[in-house]
């Protein structure tokens, strides 16, 4: 359980907005739940849409009619944030009969015709997922970053990542000898792998590696709470409001509820409300199972057997792919 004052004890799960609750949980339309959210109250609104991709929470639509109602939806919301408030959307691609859309370039425009900025845009990429056949694999998503004014919410030291090289000095000029790193550690970019490569490999199911990242549940588009969390820390402060419009298992108010911010959600189906309430109440009595943030990702060995060349490719074109090269001169 947190040790921070405001989640230092269970709190309760209200069901509409209340202006004293620390969790509020919405079973139904994120248009419905926007309504009732006071002016500039919420610090982070942080999301992964549907993305019109026919998953089984929602009915597949033409890119235009998709849009629309996201458009719809995403100007509601800047009423409800604060002056230094932040919206992360994050997105991957719309797939029609083998031709791609990339939504974060469809959304864009959305954000920036209501006055948004954007700050980032931050690529998230995996190493596993399906193997296409007549296009490059997809390996990654992405997370915009837009803010409401010129005076955001930025905290870079809580989501610091150790320096590669930390003994590096200056060479030359007035700091010459003296070390040019930060020794809390550098930004992380943004280009974000780490935190997802273990997530994907659980999902792709190689045997032997791990067959159950201990945050899956049965929703199909979960997002990983670490991703959240370095979100939450950079760009909120304790006891903020963050928002999440389209919450599922309640993935992104457990990363804030974690790191002593109130949080918020909607959700319009009745299955995935019960899980994240379970969830959130195992966070607090502690047994629920969450990758700790930062965690060193898994690297094969070259010792496991599913990262050795198996002995039906030896003869193999991957077969020779695979086999260590000679140095490029
Ligand atoms: C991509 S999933 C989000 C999953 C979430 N990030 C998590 O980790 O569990 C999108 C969710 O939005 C919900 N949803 C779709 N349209 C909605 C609406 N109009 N109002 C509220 N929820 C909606 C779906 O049921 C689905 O669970």
């Amino acid at each position: 359980m947190s040790n921070l004052p405001l989640f230092n004890q269970p709190k309760e799960i209200a069901s509409h907005f209340e202006p004293n609750a620390d969790l509020v949980l919405f079973h139904g339309d994120v248009n419905d739940f926007v309504t009732t959210i006071p002016d500039a109250s919420v610090q982070l609104i942080i999301t992964s849409p549907p993305y019109n991709l026919g998953k089984a929470y929602e009915d597949k639509v033409s890119i235009e009619a998709y849009l629309e109602t996201q458009a719809n939806t995403i100007a509601k919301f800047h009423r409800i944030l604060k002056p230094e408030g932040s919206i992360c959307w994050q997105v991957g691609n719309f797939v029609d009969k083998g031709e791609v859309f990339p939504l974060d370039i469809y959304y864009y425009p959305i954000f920036k015709e209501l006055g948004f900025s954007l700050r980032n845009r931050i690529i998230w990429h995996f190493g596993h997922g399906l193997h296409t056949k007549k296009r490059f694999s997809g390996r990654y998503e992405t997370i915009l970053w837009f803010t409401k004014s010129k005076e955001y919410t930025f905290n870079l030291d809580p989501v610091r990542v150790p320096s590669k090289y930390p003994g590096k000095r200056h060479y030359k000029g007035p700091n010459k000898g003296k070390l040019s790193g930060n020794p809390k550690g550098k930004n992380p970019s943004d280009v974000w792998q780490g935190l997802v490569q273990e997530w994907e490999e659980c999902l792709w199911e190689i045997p032997n590696v791990k067959s159950n990242h201990p945050e899956k549940t049965i929703h199909p588009c979960q997002y990983p709470i670490e991703l959240v969390e370095r979100l939450v820390l950079a760009l909120t402060d304790e006891k903020d409001w963050v928002f999440d419009p389209y919450a599922g298992v309640g993935s992104a108010l457990i990363a804030a509820i974690k790191h002593n911010r109130r949080a918020m959600g909607s959700e319009q189906d009745g299955v995935y409300i019960d899980i994240a309430r379970e969830r959130i109440n195992a966070f607090f009595d502690g047994t629920l199972r969450i990758r700790p943030m930062g965690k060193p990702v898994y690297q094969p060995t070259g010792r496991d057997k599913v990262s050795q060349i198996p002995p039906e490719w030896r003869q193999a074109t991957q077969g020779q792919l695979l086999e260590p090269r000679e140095e490029y001169k």
